[in-house]
């Protein structure tokens, strides 16, 4: 018996030394701790023995299978501890995954630009609704009853008094409302027109709306302050001119172009924004004492701006949300 008993445990330990990973240590567990096991195997023959033998090799078998299954535990412990590691072991030679960050949009960035001229030029940022009031929209600006702007083909109606904001110049409207002169201010903001879509038009673009309302507001002044507009934005160099123009809600009211030379191609002028003295009216619609106070607004088209200022020859795209267009800005 005690051969057998060490003959197995040999045979244990040799087999444990060449055990490299948990896969050959299951198949020793099998070998030797199962159920048709070597050491159950050693238990069925110690089973036969005569009585008087039993304490001696009971006692031996007991101890040697316990230090056997000490020693497999720890290896197993060793072993799996190896395997966890290798699972978080990182390879720092890979390259890294790219992660796409994603940026501004286009017209976010005019915006900011634009507003920021004006920022420079001690002008605030306020701003209005999109759904907005017919009063706000037309009336209080001039609109006459019969003017075809507020022909159903032009504008996003909600209701009979309620629309879709055809222009930022409402938000004048809201600004003069709540404050008193000064007033120094830029409405950046969505805009809505039911106009059939082309490469020109949209039925949603962008405006930035300017107003200054103090004592003594010249017509002089807002010509430097469209021509300082001009020039940051398109270059020192920029030629412009005004032209008369007519808008319900100016007087005098005026047009301005800059000078468009595209490589290769014939120059022209472009209209890049509307600008006049606030008409007494509108200062009367909102409370405002039109003798005492004067002003001037200025309304441009946000894509016109960017349109010119990247060469990009259709307004669809900035909508259109195609990343090949979007990630070159
Ligand atoms: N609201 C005009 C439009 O949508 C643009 C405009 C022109 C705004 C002249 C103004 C202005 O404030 O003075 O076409």
């Amino acid at each position: 018996m005690e051969n057998q008993i060490n003959n197995v445990v040999n045979q244990f330990e040799q087999d444990l030394k060449e055990v490299k990973d948990l896969k050959q240590l299951e198949e020793i567990r099998i070998k030797f701790f199962s159920r048709n096991g070597l050491f159950a195997k050693l238990f069925d023959d110690f089973k036969k023995l005569p009585k008087e033998e039993k304490p001696k090799y009971g006692q031996l078998l007991n101890s040697v299978k316990k230090e056997s299954q000490q020693k497999f535990d720890e290896l197993k412990k060793k072993l799996s501890g190896q395997a966890q590691k290798y699972e978080k072991f990182i390879d720092l030679s890979l390259p890294g995954r790219k992660h796409t960050i994603g940026s501004k949009h286009i017209l976010i960035q005019t915006i900011e630009e634009i507003s920021d001229i004006f920022k420079g030029l001690g002008f605030s940022i306020y701003v209005g609704p999109e759904l907005e009031s017919d009063a706000n929209n037309f009336e209080a600006l001039n609109f006459p009853d019969d003017h075809p702007a507020r022909d159903m083909q032009d504008t996003f109606f909600v209701n009979e008094n309620f629309l879709l904001r055809t222009h930022t110049s409402p938000v004048q409207i809201r600004l003069m409302k709540e404050k008193q002169p000064p007033i120094r201010a830029i409405m950046p903001g969505k805009v809505y027109r039911n106009e059939a879509i082309s490469a020109k038009s949209y039925c949603l673009f962008h405006q930035i709306e300017g107003l200054y309302v103090d004592t003594d507001v010249t017509f002089a002044e807002l010509k430097g302050t469209l021509v300082y507009f001009a020039k940051m934005l398109f270059g020192e160099n920029v030629k412009y001119r005004f032209r008369s123009s007519f808008f319900p809600f100016t007087e005098p009211s005026a047009e301005v172009d800059i000078w468009w030379q595209p490589k290769g191609k014939e120059g022209r002028w472009l209209e890049i924004l509307g600008c006049g003295m606030v008409d007494p009216n509108v200062l009367e619609n909102v409370g405002i004492d039109s003798e005492k106070y004067t002003g001037y607004a200025f309304g441009m088209g946000v894509e016109r701006m960017a349109m010119l200022k990247y060469g990009i020859n259709d307004i669809r795209v900035f909508f259109d949300n195609d990343f090949r267009f979007l990630s070159q800005f």
